[in-house]
């Protein structure tokens, strides 16, 4: 959440490459945006606008030399959306300025603290409070007033600060990602919070942990906050290239993202067979296991459960990451903890993380992005393999992180190669689905329906966290409600809701739930639903037939990618824009 992106090289044009870094961050905020950076005179300017980084003109800077420069792209904490709240924030005298990604939680007392001593802030931000620290205490220099600054801040954040007078870029952080780009030949240093940031100019990276920070000068030097000593970081090499953080010939990168799922299923089974042995082990001999994701991946989660209980007869605790801490009673040196999650940063889920390492629980982690903190956290990382997730809904890495844990529910069963057959069978199966026939036909069905003010979902068993799912996908991007129920809840209350051409999407697997699941839509279709099957074979009762091969256990995989490309297919004939849906960002860094 909230993009943070830097430069300092021999380059004469570092305001352009941020604002370009900046735009590939988009996806973690989108309201508003700003740059600083050091002027010919080595006076620090500001640029910043409410509205998308994407729609900037850069010939207002052309004539801007410069070699120094930080931005940020904004999705609003504290403060409203103007362009006073856009990042960067100066000093009074404007010799400093900060960008930050997190939330200063004792921001309110430091700021009456402040205000006290004369401070006069220009914004409703917490931010702002961080570069009036660093001024009060600037007769210390610039690196201990920072330094010091990080003592009286709590909460998690990312943070960059530059100063007029000096050449060089100060970070640090404590919970949101930061990550240095570097090219030592060149002396060209980046900071983002995300890779693909700065991934056209290198691909060495150095991360940033809990509680570091890094001054970058013509060198990089890392300090531990907590003593201000000098520490060691590697320098590592990751294999995402440019073109993978593309839209390449897609008008959007979630269409690219869904058709993706041809290849990056087959990458996710891929897995370390010795691993995936070790972490059923975990999980057969764990007092207590718990799947641990937010939003999308707190579906996936769900249906594991599901799976694990059909597949290996297993029992398996699921939770979103917000609410697992009510549940650290019944953590032991004995529980296993799973965190499903893309982006690997997700705050809620590494609090979760956090409290469990606490209690000496055993960590494992499947996620996307494996230099993440969640990765760096774990005892046993499954790497997720999808590459880069650019769409704030995700799509590719929901249905790798469903096959990993169907292979693991095999693994814990001891049917690992029974388990991966079914998967490779089942790529197949969506290699041939996903065609530009199929799409058009969804479109068909979006055209429809795409003036509806309600929709539903059903599903049974494995499917049931599917109607879920499906119901986020569709809620996200194309802002029409929607809801998920399990079929046989229907009856209990929600069947109310149904009207004359009510579009209800009932989701079938060829399983023993198909005809109690039929049953639920036939009493729909009797209330006037519109029902749109997700299966494997028609039925009259259908209204629309989204046709999903027959995949056993990994009906979850195949059931979610065409609602996928529906809530695609309505977005843009809603004319919303599908990549950076309204009110959300990529990567929920805060809580
Ligand atoms: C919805 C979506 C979100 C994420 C959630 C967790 O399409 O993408 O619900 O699933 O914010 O994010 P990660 O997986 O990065 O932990």
């Amino acid at each position: 959440m909230c993009g943070i992106f830097a430069y300092k090289g021999p380059q004469k044009n570092a305001a352009h490459i941020v604002i370009n870094g900046l735009k590939k961050l988009e996806y973690r905020g989108y309201d508003s945006w700003g740059i600083a950076f050091k002027n010919r005179n080595n006076e620090i300017e500001i640029h910043k606008e409410i509205g998308k980084i994407s729609e900037i003109d850069l010939d207002s800077l052309k004539d801007t030399e410069n070699h120094l420069a930080i931005g940020h792209t904004r999705w609003a904490t504290h403060g409203g959306v103007t362009r006073a709240n856009a990042h960067p924030h100066s000093s009074e005298d404007k010799s400093i300025a900060v960008i930050h990604n997190g939330i200063i939680e004792n921001y309110l007392e430091i700021k009456k603290d402040l205000q006290k001593k004369g401070h006069k802030f220009a914004s409703e931000t917490d931010t702002e409070i961080i570069v009036h620290l660093i001024e009060e205490n600037m007769s210390l220099g610039f690196e201990k007033a920072f330094h010091k600054t990080l003592e009286k801040i709590n909460g998690r954040f990312a943070i960059i600060a530059i100063y007029d007078k000096e050449d060089k870029i100060i970070a640090a952080r404590k919970g949101s990602p930061l990550i240095v780009g570097l090219n030592d030949e060149k002396k060209e240093y980046f900071i983002a919070s995300d890779i693909p940031a700065f991934l056209k100019y290198t691909n060495k990276v150095m991360y940033l942990d809990d509680n570091q920070m890094v001054i970058v000068n013509d060198e990089l030097k890392f300090y531990d906050i907590q003593n201000f000593k000098s520490i060691e970081k590697r320098v590592i090499e990751i294999d995402w290239h440019e073109e993978m953080a593309e839209k390449g010939d897609h008008p959007h990168f979630m269409i690219k993202e869904i058709f993706e799922q041809k290849d990056t299923l087959s990458r996710a089974i891929n897995q370390d067979e010795e691993k995936i042995k070790e972490v059923a082990q975990a999980i057969k001999s764990a007092y207590g296991t718990f799947l641990v994701g937010c939003g999308t991946a707190g579906k996936v989660c769900h249906a594991a459960s599901y799976i694990f209980s059909q597949v290996a007869k297993k029992h398996v605790n699921f939770t979103f990451g917000s609410e697992f801490p009510s549940y650290h009673h019944f953590l032991t040196d004995r529980t296993l903890m799973i965190a499903v999650s893309q982006s690997g940063e997700t705050a809620d889920t590494l609090e979760a993380m956090e409290i469990a390492k606490e209690k000496g629980v055993k960590l494992v982690s499947i996620v996307n992005v494996e230099t993440s903190t969640m990765a760096r956290m774990s005892d046993i990382v499954l790497p997720v393999k999808a590459g880069p997730e650019k769409a704030v809904a995700s799509t590719k890495a929901t249905t790798s992180q469903l096959a990993i844990l169907t292979l693991l529910a095999y693994a814990c069963a001891d049917k690992l190669q029974e388990g991966k057959q079914l998967l490779i069978n089942t790529a197949a199966q969506i290699n041939d689905m996903i065609n530009p026939r199929y799409e058009e036909h969804i479109e068909t069905l979006a055209n429809k329906i795409k003036d509806v003010e309600s929709m539903y979902v059903i599903g049974k068993s494995l499917n049931y966290p599917m109607a879920l799912e499906a119901a986020i996908k569709l809620q996200e991007v194309s802002y029409i409600h929607a809801e998920g129920f399990a079929g046989g809840e229907l009856k209990h209350g929600p069947i109310a809701l149904i009207s004359e051409g009510t579009p209800c999407i009932a989701i079938i697997a060829n399983d023993e739930t198909k005809n109690e699941i039929l049953s639920n839509a036939m009493e729909i279709k009797a209330r006037g639903g519109y029902i749109i099957g997700v299966s494997p074979d028609n039925n009259e009762i259908f209204d629309y037939w989204l046709k999903t091969p027959d995949a056993g256990d990994a009906s979850p995989i195949v059931n979610i990618i065409p609602i996928q490309i529906l809530a695609y297919k309505l977005a843009v004939l809603r004319k919303n824009n599908p990549d950076m849906p309204r009110n959300l960002a990529k990567s929920v860094t805060v809580k």
